[in-house]
């Protein structure tokens, strides 16, 4: 079957080109779930080689079966290949490993009720620093591919590598990165006192249990209390990385500023890495699926560190609006595996400029998201389809 076409936005189905032929069932499979109004077929185009063609006569308009939920299906991020991070990714590989057999003793250890002595952990802190420094986006991919199985401890590394990463881009002194690296790894060390058959279930948890884990915070600030070498800050992340800027989360349900700036880091970073892996009941989120469901989340997040977390992990959802350090306002029209800081952009068609063209990386750089409303652009939406068809046509 030739598709000419698809009705509606290019975020609404799973393709790259909007003009091809499918062949394979489990492609038409992805039309079907996808959200788009109907497909544009053009008979005399597809591959039937048992049939004779058809006579050619005017396209049709199919409408599939639409899903229940129209979700965003933005294009698969592609993991790019070890060698294109070189050496950095070789060396942030065995700081991982390292990392990996330090962590899952030490959360064996608190099972068998030992305390920490979080002062022991700060040359690991101080080698995901450096590899971060390196070459953030290798350590954050190495990161990003955890087995459910290794999910706990695994997830807590990820979670310090984010909180080095955004302590980072907001320019702490080097103690406070460490404090934040250090925060991200002890963040979920009460989970080390969960019962192991709520924690490994394979499925989603009943009421019940998920009280039960809810109490993770707390009997984690309990057992960091009594540990040596844990800081102020290290003991707030731990109490505080489940609450909601709204003051909707837990333990407390304390919003806004009362929520202190480490605590609204964690908040982001956990999420991410929680909803990016791949857990029992639930397939990984691509970063960019994140990055743009996670802005959806309103009250969730404090907004302004939302953004600046955005920019710390260097994801741009295709069809963002972006601003360039030059002042420029630019669309994101693709991705690069590569380099995701750097995504294939067109500027926004202005007075000066009315056609939309290829922007060259002359050593501009993104600082930051914009919203259609901040520039004014009239019927965005249409405006922004029309684009990057054009674009991947
Ligand atoms: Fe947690
Ligand atoms: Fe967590």
């Amino acid at each position: 079957m030739y598709i000419q076409g698809f009705d509606g936005s290019w975020l609404d189905h799973p393709f790259w080109r909007t003009r091809f032929v499918i062949e394979k069932e489990k492609d038409l499979i992805r039309v079907r779930e996808s959200a788009v109004d109907a497909v544009l077929i053009d008979d005399t185009l597809g591959v039937a080689p048992d049939q004779p063609p058809a006579p050619r006569k005017a396209a049709d308009w199919q409408p599939p079966a639409r899903p229940a939920a129209a979700v965003w299906r933005p294009q698969p991020v592609v993991a790019a290949p070890a060698q294109n991070f070189g050496s950095s990714y070789g060396r942030a590989a065995r700081v991982f490993g390292k990392s990996k057999r330090a962590v899952s003793a030490m959360y064996a250890d608190v099972r068998l009720g030992k305390a920490i002595k979080a002062e022991k952990l700060v040359p690991m802190v101080d080698e995901i620093t450096s590899s971060i420094d390196e070459n953030p986006r290798a350590f954050i991919s190495i990161a990003q591919l955890k087995t459910r199985h290794e999910y706990t401890y695994l997830h807590s590394i990820a979670v310090c590598a984010l909180m080095i990463n955004l302590a980072r881009e907001l320019r702490f002194s080097e103690a406070a990165v460490r404090d934040a690296g250090m925060a991200g790894l002890l963040h979920d060390i009460g989970k080390a006192l969960m019962p192991l058959e709520i924690l490994d279930k394979p499925g989603e948890l009943s009421e019940e249990e998920f009280d039960v884990i809810k109490t993770h915070p707390l009997r984690g600030h309990e057992l960091l209390a009594k540990s040596s070498g844990v800081s102020h800050n290290a003991l707030e992340v731990c109490l505080r990385h489940h609450e909601r800027f709204d003051g909707q989360g837990y333990p407390d349900g304390l919003e806004g500023d009362r929520l202190s700036l480490f605590a609204r880091m964690s908040a982001l970073c956990d999420v991410y890495d929680a909803v990016t892996s791949e857990r029992a009941y639930k397939r990984p989120w691509t970063p960019t699926e994140t990055v743009a469901r996670m802005r959806e989340w309103t009250g969730h997040f404090d907004p302004e560190m939302f953004e600046i977390f955005v920019r710390s992990v260097g994801i741009y959802p295709v069809g963002a609006l972006v601003r360039l350090k030059s002042g420029r306002a630019a669309v994101v029209i693709g991705e690069n595996p590569e380099d995701p800081t750097r995504p294939p952009l067109y500027s926004m068609p202005d007075e000066n400029n009315p056609e939309a063209r290829r922007l060259e990386w002359d050593g501009d750089e993104i600082v930051g998201m914009e919203s259609s409303e901040s520039l004014s652009v009239e019927n965005w939406e249409a405006q922004r389809t029309k684009l990057i068809r054009r674009v991947r046509s």
